[in-house]
């Protein structure tokens, strides 16, 4: 599997996520483009869409400067507004901005380097931290979304935890929601736990808190798009019923991200913005109207698990429990 996101021939490469299982790379020019490929999905992931928004401000960086290269970063830090890491890896490369093109390709390119040392911390804190809580396993593990390898750039955060444990063969098995409407769960992170040789089971949104109750996973393990500075989690939607069900059973949810998802400007989870996307997301399945005409759509792409719901957050630096 080729990397997530990176710099090619001065042009940001993307594997395209919305062709997945195909593989099939994107060359991105320009921050015209880079919004179109984020609103589409083609990359996605908090930490990934960091790294993306950095690259972008070094395409915008080499023909505009001063208000209008800020004016560019300002459209693209909006593309999409929960995951905080956009808007993070958006202000770090311009912030260099007064020092040249070259300095914003630099500062892109840091921080994508960064993300690759930052997951493999994450998947060996996370690691250890599960053989605490549930002992050596082999252990069965619940995830939601695609919080992987193709989220980030390499490795992953909660997947890098399984990954983790999988490399001392401590994994029994996972659990992966699918992740309507995008099927995130199905197409991508099955996409790389197949890749890895993962045993794994696909289940529909709606089993993930029965299954949890039947004593069916060890541990239930997924990523986040921000963490507010209470603790409270803003994650894929679906995640909030997973985190209820784990209360309930007693067993560890844990959530794995880089320090730099963390927002300590948001004191809570009600202060963030949760992305609505198209009611056709909801309405149709592989392009085929599915709900009568007449009928209409919610289709928030995040919701907030309250911090007493938590049992750690994970990222490259400590373990928090909030
Ligand atoms: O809408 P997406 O696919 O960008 O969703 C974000 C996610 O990938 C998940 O919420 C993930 O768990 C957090 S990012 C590693």
């Amino acid at each position: 599997m080729p990397r997530t996101i990176d710099w090619v021939d001065d042009r940001i490469a993307l594997l395209d996520q919305t062709a997945l299982p195909d593989v099939r790379m994107l060359a991105v020019g320009s921050v015209d483009e880079l919004i179109d490929a984020i609103q589409r999905l083609a990359v996605r992931g908090a930490p990934a869409l960091g790294v993306a928004g950095a690259f972008g401000v070094a395409l915008a960086a080499r023909t505009a400067q001063g208000p209008e290269l800020a004016a560019t970063a300002k459209r693209l830090a909006a593309a999409r507004p929960t995951a905080v890491n956009l808007a993070v890896g958006v202000r770090r490369a311009l912030s260099v901005a007064p020092q040249g093109a070259a300095a914003v390709l630099a500062a892109a390119c840091a921080l994508r380097d960064e993300d690759v040392a930052s997951c493999r911390a994450i998947g060996a804190r996370g690691a250890d931290l599960l053989g605490e809580l549930c002992g050596p396993g082999p252990l069965r593990l619940h995830t939601h979304c695609n919080a992987g390898a193709l989220a980030c750039v390499e490795w992953g955060t909660a997947l890098g935890v399984v990954r983790s444990l999988h490399e001392q063969r401590r994994v029994e098995f996972v659990v992966a929601d699918e992740t309507r409407p995008l099927l995130q769960g199905s197409r991508i992170t099955a996409v790389e736990l197949v890749d890895l040789g993962i045993p794994h089971r696909i289940v529909v949104d709606g089993a993930g808190p029965s299954i949890i109750a039947r004593g069916l996973v060890d541990a239930v393990v997924v990523g986040a798009d921000r963490i507010a500075a209470n603790g409270d989690v803003v994650n894929k939607i679906g995640t909030y019923s997973l985190a209820l069900a784990a209360a309930r059973r007693g067993i560890p949810f844990l959530v794995a991200a880089p320090e730099t998802t963390v927002d300590l400007a948001t004191p809570d989870g009600g202060a963030v913005e949760i992305e609505e996307r198209a009611a056709a997301e909801v309405l149709t399945v592989a392009g085929t109207r599915m709900a009568p005409v007449g009928s209409e759509a919610w289709n928030p792409a995040f919701d907030v698990t309250p911090a007493d719901l938590v049992t750690a957050i994970v990222t490259d630096r400590r373990v928090w429990r909030p």
